[in-house]
């Protein structure tokens, strides 16, 4: 009898349908900037991304790009815990080689995960770590999920926390640092993406907000001064510019980054080390 599968992901959860859609593309060019063999299963048992083919022609190169600048974070970290807190349809468990020992965890809504699992399972995926799922709402109690789910805050970690936080209003977003930072054992480093006011304001992403808007995915935060923010929880922060990533990996700046295009709009990369 053939399996039913569960819902495709709706609202926010439908955002890391858009940013697999990207992840996927890139495996089309010469030189990709990763391999992702699983992303356009995924995206194709997600039904079809093209609703949100505006925001991934205004935004795609910049999710590739950020992409390998958040496998280079983490894979540089080497931790023995790994936490993608709002992982979406990251396939990073399974594509990336891990050092022996490293255990994965991927926080997300549970409808998403149950989603995930689900194709996963059909396109019969191994992990290249040990994976760990953990269904939570980061709007309440995930931090004794993931204690529960064998998460140790005595061990160093590499959190990430990728196209996220403008997704979360403001006070969920410090909630979700501080607990973060609560459960980071000295040596745990952070890599995470945020955006500056100018950038959510931009004329450029009002189609975006609109989508976003109508899918119940509003954007709701922002952060002037990321390095500073970070400083307060105990981070020590570095922000790297897309200018510079894209040089380092011979690609065209996104435009959607350029600040001959958008001045002192920003999207944020940035990746910290634990200081206190
Ligand atoms: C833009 S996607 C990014 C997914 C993934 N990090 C990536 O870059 O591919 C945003 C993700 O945040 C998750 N998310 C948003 N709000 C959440 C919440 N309150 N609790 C758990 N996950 C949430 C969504 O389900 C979605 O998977």
């Amino acid at each position: 009898m053939k399996r039913v599968l569960q819902r495709p992901p709706v609202g926010v959860a439908r955002t890391a349908v858009l940013i697999a859609a990207a992840r996927a593309t890139e495996q089309h060019r010469l030189h990709p900037l990763f391999h992702d063999p699983l992303a356009a299963g995924l995206v194709r048992a997600a039904g079809s991304a093209s609703d949100l083919n505006g925001v991934r022609t205004l935004a795609g190169d910049h999710f590739v790009l950020r992409t390998r600048y958040f496998d280079d974070a983490l894979l540089a970290s080497a931790r023995p815990q790994v936490v993608l807190v709002a992982a979406g349809l990251d396939t990073r468990a399974f594509r990336l080689s891990w050092p022996p020992g490293t255990r994965l965890f991927e926080l997300d809504l549970p409808e998403l995960l149950r989603f995930k699992e689900d194709v996963l399972r059909d396109l019969a995926a191994e992990p290249s770590c040990e994976r760990v799922v953990v269904p939570c709402d980061l709007r309440d109690d995930w931090a004794t999920a993931l204690i529960r789910a064998g998460f140790d805050p005595n061990r160093p970690a590499a959190w990430l926390l990728e196209g996220l936080f403008m997704f979360l209003p403001p006070d969920v977003g410090e909630q979700v640092m501080y607990l973060v930072s609560a459960l980071s054992a000295q040596d745990s480093t952070l890599a995470l993406e945020h955006v500056n006011r100018e950038f959510r304001d931009l004329p450029q992403m009002r189609a975006v907000h609109e989508r976003f808007g109508t899918m119940d995915a509003r954007w709701q935060s922002d952060v002037e001064d990321p390095v500073a923010w970070l400083d307060g929880y105990g981070w020590h922060a570095t922000v790297t510019h897309q200018v510079d990533l894209a040089a380092r990996h011979d690609r065209a700046v996104p435009a959607i980054t350029d600040p001959r295009k958008v001045g002192d709009a920003r999207i944020w990369l940035a990746s910290a080390t634990r200081t206190a």
